[in-house]
Order: structure tokens, then C-alpha cells, then sequence
């Protein structure tokens, strides 16, 4: 009795000491690549002689910044407690600092020149006698740049001990917009709901924005635009203008301009004047009292952005006006602060009549604003997206690029992946940008690459360069998933030097998110670097466009979505055919609009390349591609390719269990193992879109032919009723099962007839975002498996963006065994089932 009360003391005190043990911190995501982890000690080793100490001349509130960032990434990394000093000590020293206040302070010492503003120097000098880390720039921001440059370094084992390292950036306009709106919600956002508003204010706690600036300071972007660019005019009201100075103070530590999107009717709809005429004297008195009004309260505020007569904004057309016009007459508003007119260029008709085969919606930009050029002010950038159409997985550069040579320009990607996966997909998008930007336009004599334009090297024009629209949100990964953050990462190292490989920045990226464990970074990076071609894969091959419901929500598969309507994403696929034809022979004349050296590679249907073939031609199925492989038949490969490319990240990742702490590591592998399942939905929807619409067989006979596959509609039902799905690929031979709308709980009963042995069950539901329907799988009584549809996809309906995948692995099957699914209905969503697939556990699917 005494020993086990003894016992029992022990025991109790064993686990009270236990629950005290300090766990690691659960890894969220929100540092995203600024973790600043510990280093290993072999790693730690080289870094022991640094100063302990780190002197900050001057005391703006970037250069605060840049210290309390230096003390904090020494700690977390090294485990070295900096101490900040007000005077040069007399031991070695970190000194941040601009070349000016260097120069008074230590007029010694011989400094590394720097011209341009946000550039740094990273040097060791004498300083006082000791060996110091000295960073310097022009400006403050440069400092804080350097310092960030400093500790990736660290973060990445990088040798440091003899640094002389300049860098510049390559262009000086690196921004990002956000398209959130004052409810809170964020137009193509997938990362939760908006870090700056909700309910028609800005949000009281911005401590998130200031996190996220800090985020984009690490990587060198200087703006950014926070609200939509279908702007509400609200955002300019009096009411507003102090609640965005709260977040440009956010902002201002971290060296970035906050910047709004306006609305171009906004002197009317909130101003009071009976016009908006960009030629009428009063509206532009209306837009220079409204930057003098904002800029008495953000004295460093950005600019605007505007999206005029676009997808049903109002515009400078309403009176006859030019863009230019409309553009200059804002940009003299903020001329005097020193802000800039983002003018986008994303300008087109949507409402082409689709009838006219001469119509095309890729020619807009040019056709709205090359005639233009050399009509803007010095304060105006076009804005134009990276391709001619909309972040589509493949475009060509868009040849404005090309064709401007009086005009600020800068680039606009996406970071956000409106068409590309929507951050349930991992789809990285550097490679696909550095095509883009590395694409010689041929604009001039020598190279002309995209980026260099871009940038304003090439006709000498001082403001360009880059805008990212990213979308970040409320979710503690910022973007909805982790992997995602790496275009984030990306578009900031690129907007600062477009030069960097893919591979470098992957392997930048990765180290600092996930550590330097030499297995994590190579398979993390060979996944990332093959994910943008695996997604093109299973969604759309050779230039082809959407063949996502591009009315809705731009997710799942729905081939006839962009055809016959007058949006103009039209691939104009029938029975005998598919591709548009934008040669200046026979189609639009688009290609007519590059440069006669590109225009001739892309006119030529033998030497335009085959991953851009059916943007500019249109084609027989039978077409031989350069590959040697038909059109038909590099439809129905790619997306059997890419679904099983996504099957391998699965394994891939696995085989990371226990190099990644358990949160990030289990999160990441349910989204690659929804991700599977949706790119076999996307497989199967569009090989057999073609199959039933070309009706050219697939060689290898898998289009169209599904082994271990039984449909739903062929079980044995309780009230479950079949039902017909739109648009019909998207659900197997077109038909699925949904609870009646007064069920409880329904079933789908069917007999196993194979050999006894053990299996890969998948079952293919439809998770709608109406409801959280539940699914229990039972082989005979027994309860093998159970789930919630709740991953929150982005459709109520039944089809290819709900379609979702269940896999039970490694399930004993008997023949005669009775196998039952069971679904329980929850609100709108009907736990409706698509099939189920059996596959023997040791087959590859
Ligand atoms: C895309 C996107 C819209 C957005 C538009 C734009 O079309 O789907 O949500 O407003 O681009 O860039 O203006």
C-alpha cells in the first residue's frame, strides 16, 4: 500500500515535470522565411569571432529597425546577445549607418562607393583599430537592406568574416498591391481574410502589417498598395486618410511606402462634383487638394494605382478622353510629393463578340496604349501584366514590352495563384517569371530582354521595374499555404535582381523556411523547381489558356467555361481542332504586334515552340508537335504525367518525416495529398473532354478507361439519387450521387469481386463549401475509415473544384466483401460521391 502511493507521488511528479519540459514553439508559418532558427553548432562555429557589439549612427525609424533586426536574427541564430552601443566602442563592433554618417563618424576609413538609393555595402573594416562589420548605404532604407542581406547569409552558412560585398538593385520601383477590400475579404486572396481591414475601417491592430512589411523589407520591396484595385472610393474620404496613416507608420520602419488603388469616378462619387472628367478643371483641382490632404498626414505616402475602363471600372472613356489624359492629370496631383500614377494597362472589351475570329482579346494592351507613347507624365508607370492575357499558367510576353520606348513601365506577376492552384496547388512561379523576364523582346540593338525594359535600361527612363500582387491574408502562413511563400520570397529576390537562377532562390528560400538539412532542401527544391511544369501539365498544356470556369472561380477544370462568351479566353477547341490562330497570315494579327524577330518564330507554326502552340495557332488534333508527339496525344500524356508527378511529391515529402517539425511537415502533406487527388480530377476531366470531343483514341489506351473504378450510380443506393453534373467531365462518366435534400444519412453499397489481398481504396467525393458533409467507409460492419468534407473549397457546387480524393491505404479486401459508404449531410452539402477506385496496394497509380 505504501510502496504504490509512493509510486503514485513519483509518477505524478515524473509527469508534472514532464508537461514543464519547454517544447519547441509550434511552427505556424508566420515568420515564413525569417525564422531565424539556431544554426547547428559546426555551422555556428564560423560565425564566433563576430563583434558583440553593434553601434547604429543616426536614429531614424528604419535604422532602429535595422538594429533591433540584427539583435534579434544574432540571437535567434547564433544565440549571441549583440549589445547596442551609442559610440564607437574600443573593441569590434556591427556599424549601420549611411556613407554620410560614416564618413563623420569614422573619416578613416576608406569606403566601397554606392550611388543608387536602397543599395548597401557589406564591409569589414578598421574601425578605432578593430575589425567591424561595417553596413552603409545612401539612404536608410539601404542600411536596413543590408542588414537583412547580412543575416540571410548567416542563415545560410554563408562565410562572412572577409565581406566586401556591394549590391544594388536592379530597378527602383519593386511594389506589391494587395486586393483586399474595406470588408475584410481579399479579391483572389487565399490566405484567410484581409491584415489591414474589416468592416469599412482599417483594422486597430495592425501588427500583422507591420510583420508583413518586415517581411517584404527582407527582400527589398519598397511599396506597397493595399487595397483592391477595383477600388472602393471610400478609401479616399476624410474619414479614411488617418486610418491609412496608421498603417504607412506600420509601414515605415521597414523602408515601404503604403500606396492605395483609387477609383477613377471617385471626384463624383464621393467628392461632391457632378463629373469626373479628366480635361474638366475642377476634377483635377479635386485630385491635387486630395494628395495635398493625404500628404499632410503621409508625408512619405506612394502614389496610386488605377484600373480605368477595365472589367466594368469606369474610365477616361466615359468623356471621350485618352488614358493619358485620365493618368497625367492624377499624376500632377502627386508630382509635388514626389508619388507615382501606377496606370495599369490590363485595359480590354469584355464584350467581344466570339463570332468574329478576328476578334481577340490578347491584342488589347498594345492596341490601348502603344499609340500613347511618349503622352505620360515622368510620374506615370504602366503597369502592365506579364503576359497579353490574364496570369494565365503560359502566356508569351506581352508585347507591349516591346513596343514602348517613351514610357515608365513595370511589370505586374502574380504572386498570388489566381489561375495556378489558388495555394491548395504548390505551383512555383519563378521559373515561370524568369522566362518572361529573360524573353528578348528584340526592341532595339543588342539584347532587350524583358526584365532590362522593364527597368528602364534600355530607353533610359528612370522609374520602372516590378509589382507583385500578392494577396497575402490573415492566415498564419500568409498566402494558405507554406510552400506558397516561396513565390512571395521569389518576386522580392527577382524584383531586386532579376539575374538570380531559380534554383538559387528556391535553395535560398528553403534553407532560411526549413533549415540546412541537406535531404529537406533537395526535395523541397526539386519539387518546387518542377511544379509550375507539372501544373501546366495536368491543367493546360501548349499555350492553350484556361480550361478553368473562367466566369467563377478560376479553379477546377470546365473546358467550355471561356468559349462562347464574350471574355476572350477562347482556345476554340471543337471537334477537328483546337488552338487560336493569332498569326497575321490568317487570325488576329496579334503576332503582328512583336517585334518582326519574334513575330516571325511565332508565326511560323515549325519554329514557334511548342509550349506556346495553340496561344498563337490553331491546329488539327493530328498537328505533329516538334516533339514528334500529336497534339492529341501531348494532351492526353501531360496530364497523366502531371497527376503523377503530384503522386510523387506525396512520396517525396514523406520522406521528409521527422527533418520538419510535426506542424509544418503534417500540413503541408494533407495539401500535396489533396493536391494529388485534384490533379487526377483534372487529368480525367480533360483527357476525356478531348477523348468524347476529338474522338481520337489515346495510344496508350488510359484516356477514357479507369480500372478498379466503380461509380457511385452503379452501387446499391439509400437515399442517394444519381445525378447529372455540370459540366460533365468533371465528375466521372459525367454523373455523381447527392443525398436527397430531407436524408439523414444515405449509403452506396457495392460487392468486392477481386482476389483477396490488400488494396489502395479511393474514394472521390465532392466537398462543397455550403456544409461539412461526414463519410464513414465500412467493409462489411467494420468501420474502416471516416472524414469530414470540410477543406473549405471554393464552390457550393457539385463539380471539378469540389471534387476531392479519400485514399485508405493499405486495406485488406476479400472477395464477396460487402463494402459501404455512408454519408451524413450537412446543411447545402449533400455528401455527394463521384466512385470509388481499388487499386492492389503495390501497383503504381
Ligand atoms: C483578373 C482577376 C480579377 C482582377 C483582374 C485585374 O481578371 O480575376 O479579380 O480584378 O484580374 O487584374 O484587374
Amino acid at each position: 500500500m505504501k510502496t504504490s502511493r509512493i509510486f503514485l507521488i513519483f509518477v505524478s511528479i515524473v509527469l508534472f515535470l514532464i508537461a514543464w519540459v519547454p517544447v519547441s514553439p509550434a511552427e505556424t508559418g508566420s515568420d515564413a522565411w525569417l525564422r531565424y532558427a539556431p544554426l547547428d553548432a559546426a555551422a555556428r562555429e564560423q560565425y564566433k569571432g563576430l563583434p558583440g557589439r553593434v553601434v547604429t549612427l543616426g536614429d531614424s525609424v528604419v535604422l532602429q529597425a535595422a538594429q533591433r533586426e540584427l539583435i534579434r536574427g544574432t540571437r535567434g541564430m547564433l544565440d549571441e546577445s549583440l549589445r547596442a552601443e551609442e559610440h564607437l566602442p574600443s573593441e569590434g563592433a556591427f556599424i549601420l549607418g549611411t556613407l554620410a554618417d560614416v564618413h563623420a563618424a569614422i573619416p578613416a576609413v576608406s569606403l566601397a562607393s554606392i550611388s543608387t538609393e536602397d543599395g548597401y555595402s557589406i564591409q569589414v573594416i578598421k574601425a578605432n583599430g578593430h575589425s567591424s562589420l561595417l553596413i552603409t548605404a545612401i539612404n536608410d532604407r539601404g542600411v536596413l537592406y543590408g542588414v537583412f542581406a547580412l543575416l540571410r547569409k548567416i542563415a545560410l552558412g554563408a562565410p562572412i568574416s572577409q565581406l566586401n560585398e556591394q549590391q544594388t538593385p536592379y530597378a527602383p520601383v519593386r511594389w506589391v498591391n494587395e486586393w483586399d477590400n474595406i470588408d475584410g475579404t481579399i479579391e483572389r486572396g487565399y490566405g484567410g481574410r484581409s491584415i489591414f481591414f474589416e468592416g469599412g475601417h482599417i483594422l486597430a491592430d495592425l501588427s500583422r502589417a507591420g510583420d508583413y512589411a518586415r517581411l517584404l523589407a527582407s527582400v527589398g520591396i519598397n511599396g506597397c498598395a493595399i487595397n483592391n484595385v477595383n477600388a472602393n472610393p471610400l478609401i479616399l474620404t476624410p474619414e479614411f486618410i488617418p486610418q491609412l496613416a496608421r498603417v504607412a507608420a506600420a509601414f515605415r520602419p521597414w523602408g515601404v511606402r503604403l500606396a492605395v488603388s483609387v477609383d477613377f469616378s471617385s471626384p463624383k462619387s464621393i467628392g461632391g462634383l457632378d463629373t469626373f472628367d479628366p480635361l474638366d478643371p475642377r476634377v483635377a483641382e479635386w485630385w491635387r487638394k486630395k494628395a495635398d490632404e493625404i500628404y499632410a498626414t503621409i508625408p512619405d505616402f506612394g502614389g496610386f494605382v488605377l484600373k480605368a475602363d477595365s472589367e466594368g471600372r469606369v474610365g477616361p472613356s466615359a468623356y471621350g478622353r485618352t488614358h493619358a489624359d485620365a493618368a497625367n492629370m492624377i499624376a500632377r496631383s502627386l508630382k509635388a510629393h514626389g508619388g507615382l500614377l501606377f496606370y495599369r494597362g490590363f485595359v480590354y472589351d469584355h464584350h467581344l463578340d466570339w463570332r468574329n475570329l478576328k476578334n481577340d482579346r490578347a491584342r488589347a494592351a498594345y492596341d490601348n496604349f502603344y499609340k500613347l507613347d511618349g503622352q505620360f507624365d515622368a510620374n506615370v508607370i504602366l503597369q502592365i501584366k506579364n503576359g497579353p492575357i490574364d496570369f494565365q499558367v503560359r502566356e508569351p510576353a506581352s508585347p507591349l514590352f516591346g513596343a514602348l520606348q517613351k514610357t515608365n513601365q513595370a511589370i505586374e506577376l502574380q504572386v498570388t495563384q489566381e489561375y495556378t492552384g489558388q495555394a491548395r496547388h504548390l505551383c512555383f512561379l519563378v521559373p515561370m517569371w524568369k522566362e518572361v523576364l529573360d524573353f528578348d523582346m528584340h526592341a532595339a540593338e543588342g539584347a532587350t530582354p524583358v526584365k532590362a525594359l522593364v527597368a528602364g535600361k534600355v530607353f533610359r527612363l528612370p522609374t520602372g521595374g516590378f509589382v507583385g500582387v500578392s494577396n497575402v491574408g490573415s492566415d498564419p502562413t500568409w498566402l494558405g499555404n507554406h510552400l506558397s511563400m516561396a513565390n512571395l520570397y521569389g518576386f522580392g529576390r527577382l524584383a531586386w535582381n532579376p539575374d538570380l537562377a531559380a534554383k538559387e532562390i528556391t535553395d535560398e528560400w528553403t534553407r532560411q523556411t526549413f533549415g540546412n538539412d541537406s535531404r529537406v532542401v533537395e526535395t523541397i527544391e526539386a519539387m518546387q523547381l518542377s511544379s509550375w511544369h507539372t501544373y501546366e501539365n495536368y491543367t493546360g498544356p501548349l499555350g492553350v489558356g484556361t480550361l478553368t470556369d473562367i466566369t467563377g472561380n478560376h479553379y477546377g477544370p470546365s473546358v467550355e467555361a471561356s468559349e462562347r462568351n464574350g471574355w476572350g479566353q477562347w482556345h476554340r477547341a471543337d471537334a477537328t481542332g483546337i488552338g487560336m490562330d493569332r498569326t497575321v497570315a490568317t487570325g488576329t494579327g496579334y503576332i503582328g504586334q512583336y517585334q518582326p524577330v519574334v513575330a516571325s518564330r511565332f508565326e511560323s507554326l515549325a519554329d514557334c515552340p511548342d509550349e506556346l502552340l495553340l496561344f498563337f495557332h490553331h491546329v488539327p488534333y493530328t498537328n505533329v508537335l516538334r516533339s514528334g508527339r500529336t497534339v492529341i496525344q501531348h494532351i492526353y500524356d501531360s496530364h497523366y504525367e502531371g497527376a503523377h508527378a503530384v503522386e510523387g511529391y506525396v512520396h517525396q515529402w514523406k520522406s521528409l518525416k521527422g527533418r520538419i517539425d510535426d506542424q509544418r511537415y503534417s500540413q503541408i502533406l494533407k495539401q500535396l495529398e489533396y493536391q494529388a487527388g485534384a490533379a487526377q480530377v483534372w487529368r480525367d476531366a480533360i483527357s476525356s473532354w478531348f477523348l468524347r470531343t476529338s474522338g481520337i483514341p489515346d495510344k496508350e489506351g488510359r484516356a477514357g478507361h479507369f480500372p478498379g473504378r466503380i461509380e457511385a450510380e452503379a452501387m446499391k443506393l439509400i437515399g442517394y439519387s444519381v445525378q447529372d453534373v455540370t459540366p460533365w467531365e468533371a465528375a466521372s462518366g459525367g454523373k455523381a450521387v447527392a443525398c436527397a435534400s430531407d436524408a439523414q444519412s444515405c449509403s452506396a453499397t457495392f460487392q468486392f469481386e477481386g482476389e483477396a489481398a490488400s488494396y489502395t481504396v479511393d474514394v472521390e467525393f465532392f466537398d462543397t463549401n455550403n456544409g461539412a458533409a461526414k463519410f464513414k467507409l465500412f467493409v462489411g460492419d467494420h468501420l474502416v475509415d471516416e472524414w469530414a468534407a470540410d477543406n473549405n473549397l471554393p464552390t457550393p457546387r457539385i463539380d471539378g473544384s469540389s471534387s476531392s480524393r479519400r485514399r485508405i491505404a493499405a486495406l485488406a479486401l476479400h472477395p464477396g466483401d460487402e463494402i459501404r459508404i455512408e454519408g451524413i449531410p450537412e446543411g447545402g452539402d449533400r455528401a455527394a460521391l463521384d466512385y470509388i477506385e481499388i487499386h492492389p496496394s503495390s501497383s503504381p497509380n
